[in-house]
């Protein structure tokens, strides 16, 4: 097979983009002042509106009219298998409960990936009207200014503002507020904004100096570790291990490996049974 795509990277990511725009005005027209929750996932506050089906399908709609041919992987309709070497990762709406909430925190967020590697990526945060973006090898920009985004440096642990988020299930929230007690008094304070996405592009954009998160899926941060990693910042997991929904960390270098060895003895892994939490109303997942 050759190694030259069908076309330029560059015009897949425009294709991106613009598709991320088109959702993100639909998502901005279409959201009632209420979105109604339609189905819960792994537990009763893992929400899914009409309208993240409907932007996902959007989406995907366009991809296909586009690229045929291509495999998509989004978190609402699942895997779509291709014949080729591209596969778009989409999710359609990350940020579901701010989105419900009426919190301008929630984001598109679209990755292209090339022989199984994130090669571009688009994350629309959509009403402060802010689109980031990245393709491999040539930085990472915030097309509504044109600015190029660098993650800050040198920045001590002790001085670091940190980004993270809290997972759906109680039993994983019990070991992650465990964490966060041992963070908190280390660090200059901690922000839970509600999109991993968008906390990854706060990374690349200075607005944080870290994150980490365990629990995030694949398409919450394809496209937004794309855009940390073009503006300077390293992105893993524990260990050497690289990021993944056991454990993603993400800030510039020096930091990374700070907030690194303050987490990992605290075995940020784990999950408490759900049978050990009396008094809390999570399902399973
Ligand atoms: C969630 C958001 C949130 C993060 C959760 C994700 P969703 O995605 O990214 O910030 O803490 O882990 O599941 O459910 O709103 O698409
Ligand atoms: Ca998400
Ligand atoms: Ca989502």
């Amino acid at each position: 097979m050759s190694n030259v795509l069908d076309v330029p990277l560059s015009d897949l990511l425009d294709l991106a983009v613009g598709i991320a725009r088109e959702a993100g005005d639909m998502l901005l027209d279409k959201r009632p002042d209420r979105p109604e929750v339609i189905q819960t996932k792994s537990s009763p506050t893992d929400v899914v509106t009409a309208l993240d089906r409907a932007a996902e399908e959007l989406i995907r709609g366009r991809i296909r009219e586009s690229r045929p041919h291509d495999a998509i992987l989004g978190e609402e309709g699942g895997h779509s298998s291709g014949e080729n070497r591209v596969r778009w990762i989409v999710d359609p709406v990350d940020g579901t409960v701010n989105f419900l909430y009426g919190l301008p925190e929630w984001s598109v967020s679209i990755a292209v990936e090339v022989d199984g590697e994130i090669a571009a990526g688009v994350v629309n945060v959509v009403p402060r009207g802010e689109v980031f973006a990245a393709e491999r090898g040539a930085g990472a920009y915030l097309l509504t200014t044109g600015e190029r985004l660098r993650c800050n440096t040198g920045v001590p642990l002790a001085q670091a503002l940190v980004a993270t988020g809290f997972g759906y299930r109680p039993g994983r929230r019990a070991v992650q507020a465990q964490v966060l007690a041992h963070v908190l008094p280390r660090v200059r304070d901690i922000r839970r904004a509600g999109s991993a996405a968008s906390d990854l592009c706060s990374v690349a954009a200075g607005r944080v100096d870290a994150y980490y998160e365990r629990g995030p899926q694949y398409w919450d941060y394809a496209a937004g570790g794309l855009i940390a990693v073009e503006a300077g910042a390293r992105i893993g997991g524990l260990y050497g291990k690289p990021y993944s929904p056991e454990l993603t960390i993400c800030a510039a270098p020096d930091l990374f490996e700070e907030l690194h060895d303050l987490l990992a003895p605290l075995d940020p892994e784990r999950d408490l049974p759900e049978r050990d939490l009396s008094g809390t109303s999570g399902g399973e997942g």
